[in-house]
C-alpha cells in the first residue's frame, strides 16, 4: 500500500449516498488493511472467497504479531443488525481461509437504510498456531452475515514486517462510531435461557446479548 486516500471519511460519504441509491442489500467495505478491490460496483459481495476478487499485488504492510482492522459496515445496509467473522489464508494465494482471528460477534446500526460511521478493531491477533515470518504473505478475510444467514465477503492482501513497520491506518478511520454497537454472540443448550428468549428459531440456536460497548 503506497498511497492513502487523503481523506477517506469524505469518500466513504459519497460512496454512502451512492449506496443510497441502488436495490437494498447489505454490504461492507474494508478501509485497513486495503481490500482486494472495489467489490460494492459491480455487486460481487456475494461471491466466495472475497467478493469475486483475486489476489492482488497491492499489499499492506501489517505486524507480525497482528494488528488493525477498519470497516464501513452500513453501506446498503438492510437490515440493523449483522453478525462478523474475521479469517486468515497464509500465503501469497491462501488455499484456504480457514483460520479463525476474530470469533463471530454481532453489531448493530441505527436502521435498516445505510448509516454512516465505521467500526475499527485495532488489535486483532494472528490465528491461534499461526507460524509466520516477515515477508511472508498472508489474507485477511472478511465476512458479514445477514440475519436471514446470507454472507458477504471481501478480502484484503497483507504482507507480514516487525511492528512499528506497518502502512499506516487512514486518519480518523481506527475509531468506533457512535452509530454502530456490538454484541456478544453465544450459544447454549440451557432449556431455562431457551425460555427467555424471543421464540425464533434462529435465536434459540445464537442468543445474542447485548452489552452495549464489550470488549473483543
Ligand atoms: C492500493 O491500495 C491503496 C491504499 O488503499 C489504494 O489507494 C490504491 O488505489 C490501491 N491500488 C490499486 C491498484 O488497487
Ligand atoms: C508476497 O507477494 C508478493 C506479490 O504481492 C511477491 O512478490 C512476494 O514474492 C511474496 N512473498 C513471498 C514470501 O512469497
Ligand atoms: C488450509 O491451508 C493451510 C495453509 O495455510 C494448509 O496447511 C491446510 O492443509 C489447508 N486446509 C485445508 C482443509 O485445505
Ligand atoms: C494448536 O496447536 C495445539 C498443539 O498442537 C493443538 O492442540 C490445537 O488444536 C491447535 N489449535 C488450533 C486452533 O489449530
Ligand atoms: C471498537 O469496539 C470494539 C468492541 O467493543 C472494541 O474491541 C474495539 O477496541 C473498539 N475500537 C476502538 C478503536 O476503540
Amino acid at each position: 500500500m503506497s498511497r492513502q486516500s487523503s481523506s477517506p471519511a469524505l469518500a466513504a460519504t459519497v460512496l454512502l449516498l451512492l449506496a443510497c441509491f441502488q436495490t437494498v442489500s447489505a454490504h461492507f467495505s474494508i478501509v485497513y488493511p486495503a481490500w482486494r478491490g472495489n467489490t460494492l460496483l459491480p455487486d460481487k459481495q456475494w461471491d466466495y472467497p472475497c467478493g469475486g476478487q483475486r489476489v492482488t499485488t497491492n499489499r499492506t504492510k501489517w505486524p507480525i504479531d497482528g494488528g488493525a482492522l477498519s470497516i464501513i459496515p452500513g453501506w446498503n445496509a438492510g437490515h440493523p443488525t449483522s453478525f462478523w467473522y474475521i479469517n486468515m489464508g497464509f500465503g501469497t494465494t491462501p488455499p484456504n481461509m480457514t483460520n479463525i482471528i476474530q470469533p463471530v460477534f454481532q453489531i448493530t446500526g441505527p436502521s435498516k437504510d445505510p448509516f454512516p460511521g465505521h467500526f475499527c478493531l485495532p488489535d486483532l491477533p494472528l490465528p491461534k498456531n499461526a507460524s509466520v515470518q516477515v515477508g511472508d504473505n498472508a489474507t485477511l478475510q472478511v465476512i458479514q452475515v445477514a440475519l436471514h444467514g446470507a454472507s458477504l465477503y471481501n478480502c484484503a492482501d497483507i504482507t507480514f514486517v516487525e511492528r512499528g513497520q506497518e502502512d499506516p491506518m487512514p486518519e480518523g478511520m481506527c475509531s468506533n462510531s457512535s452509530t454502530i454497537g456490538f454484541n456478544l454472540v453465544y450459544s447454549t443448550t440451557s432449556d431455562s435461557l431457551r425460555a427467555m428468549v424471543v421464540p425464533s428459531l434462529f435465536t434459540i440456536f445464537a442468543l445474542v446479548v447485548a452489552v452495549g460497548n464489550w470488549v473483543l
